[in-house]
C-alpha cells in the first residue's frame, strides 16, 4: 500500500502523479469558474440584450435564455470544460484511493468501535432509491462505494479549488450557526453531514455540546467517524434518513444543514422539515446554508448555469429546489424564519428557522 500521509487534515493521494494531475485540474477548474464563467455570463447577457430581452425578468422562460446563450461562442466551450474537468477529477481520485482499498476498509473497520465519539449503523437500514444517484458525477455516489468517504474528501478538495483543504469553509459556517435566544447549545445535529467536516467544526465552536452528524450514506459516515477518531474529536455519527430520524422529540437545541436540501427530491423536503421541527425543543434553531430558491432574484446566467449543472453534473433535484418556495415550506412546517448571517460564499442563502 502507498500511504503518503496527510497534508494537515487532508489525506494525500496514493501517488505523486495523481496529486500533480489533480492539482492541474484544481487550477483548471478555478479558471473555468472564476475567469471563464463571468466571461460566459457577460457574453450570454449581451446576446440577450441584442435579442431585446430584459435581464431582470424572473418570469422569462429558461428556453428563451438558453436560445440567446446558445449564440455566444464561449458557451459550448465552457460547458465542455465544466463536464470534463469534473469527470476527470472524480475518475482519477477514485483510481488513486482504490489502490489502497484493502487498507482503507481495514482502517474503517478497526476504528468502528473506537472513540471518543460513537458510530451508529443500523444493519437493517435500507437506502431509498432517490439517495443512490451519483451526485456531482462521483462514482457510486454517497452510498454505493465503500471508499466514497475518502474519495469525496479529496474530490471536494478539487471541487472547492483548494479553498477548503483544512476545512476552512466548514469552520466559517460553523461559526455562523445561530444559537437559540437563550444561548443553550447542549445538543447539536449536523444534518446531511457527509464526511463530518461541519460536525467537527461545530464541536470546535461549541465544545461543551453533544454533537451528532447524520447522513443516509453508510460509507461517508463511517469515514466521518474514522476521521474524527484520528483527530481525537468527540462527535457522534449515525446513518439515518433526515425525514425519519431516530432521535427523541424535542431533544436538540440546534440543527445545522449545509447544502442538503438541493440534493433531495422536492416532495421529501416537507417531511424533513417536519422531522427537524419534531426533534428541536421549543425555541430551538435551525441554521440553513443552501442554494438560492424562488424567493430570490437570479440573473439569467445563474439560471442557465444551474440548469446546466442539474443535467450535466448529476444534480437531479437542484432545479426543483431552486424554483420552489423554500421559505414558504419552512413557514408551512411551523417555523418562524429570518435571514441568517451571510458567509463568504455569496451564492448561498442563509436562513435561521426557529421552532416557536
Ligand atoms: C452536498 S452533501 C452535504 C455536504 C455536507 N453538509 C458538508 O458539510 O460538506 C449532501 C448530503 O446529504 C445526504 N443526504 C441526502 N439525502 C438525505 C436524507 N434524506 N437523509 C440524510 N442524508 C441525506 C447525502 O448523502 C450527502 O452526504
Amino acid at each position: 500500500m502507498t500511504d503518503r500521509g496527510n497534508l494537515g487534515v487532508l489525506p494525500r493521494t496514493t501517488t505523486l502523479a495523481d496529486e500533480s494531475y489533480l492539482d492541474f485540474l484544481e487550477s483548471f477548474r478555478d479558471v473555468v469558474l472564476t475567469k471563464m464563467f463571468p466571461a460566459m455570463a457577460a457574453a450570454g447577457h449581451a446576446r440577450m440584450q441584442q435579442d431585446g430581452l430584459p435581464l431582470d425578468d424572473d418570469s422569462l422562460p429558461l428556453e428563451t435564455i438558453q436560445a440567446s446563450f446558445a449564440k455566444a461562442a464561449i458557451v459550448p466551450t465552457w460547458q465542455r470544460f465544466m463536464r470534463s474537468q469534473q469527470e476527470m477529477s472524480w475518475r482519477r481520485t477514485r483510481q488513486s484511493f482504490a489502490r489502497t482499498m484493502d487498507a482503507q476498509l481495514k482502517l474503517l473497520e478497526e476504528t468502528e468501535k473506537a472513540g471518543p465519539g460513537k458510530l451508529v449503523i443500523d444493519p437493517a437500514f435500507a437506502v431509498p432509491a432517490y439517495a443512490r444517484r451519483e451526485i456531482h458525477l462521483q462514482p457510486g455516489g454517497y452510498t454505493d462505494d465503500p471508499i466514497s468517504g475518502i474519495v469525496y474528501h479529496y474530490g471536494t478538495k478539487v471541487f472547492y479549488q483548494g479553498g477548503n483543504d483544512q476545512d476552512e469553509m466548514h469552520a466559517e459556517l460553523a461559526g455562523l450557526a445561530t444559537p437559540p435566544a437563550d444561548g443553550k447549545m447542549d445538543r447539536i445535529l449536523d444534518l446531511g453531514c457527509t464526511i463530518g467536516q461541519g460536525t467537527i467544526q461545530l464541536k470546535q465552536h461549541f465544545p461543551d455540546a453533544e454533537v451528532w452528524g447524520l447522513d443516509v450514506g453508510e460509507p461517508v459516515v463511517r469515514y466521518a467517524h474514522a476521521r474524527a477518531v484520528k483527530l481525537g474529536v468527540d462527535v457522534n455519527f449515525r446513518q439515518a434518513l433526515a425525514e425519519d430520524m431516530p432521535f427523541e422529540d424535542g431533544s436538540f437545541d440546534h440543527v445545522f444543514a449545509y447544502i442538503l436540501f438541493h440534493e433531495v427530491p422536492i416532495e421529501v423536503i416537507p417531511r424533513i422539515l417536519a422531522d427537524v421541527r419534531r426533534i428541536l425543543r421549543p425555541g430551538g434553531t435551525f441554521s440553513i446554508f443552501e442554494f438560492p430558491s424562488a424567493s430570490q432574484h437570479l440573473p439569467p446566467a445563474y439560471r442557465f448555469m444551474i440548469d446546466y449543472d442539474s443535467h450535466n453534473n448529476c444534480e437531479p433535484y437542484s432545479l426543483g429546489f431552486v424554483y420552489a418556495d423554500f421559505h414558504g415550506m419552512l413557514k408551512d412546517a411551523g417555523f418562524a424564519i429570518s435571514e441568517g448571517p451571510r458567509s463568504r460564499n455569496d451564492f448561498l442563502q442563509s436562513i435561521v428557522a426557529t421552532k416557536p
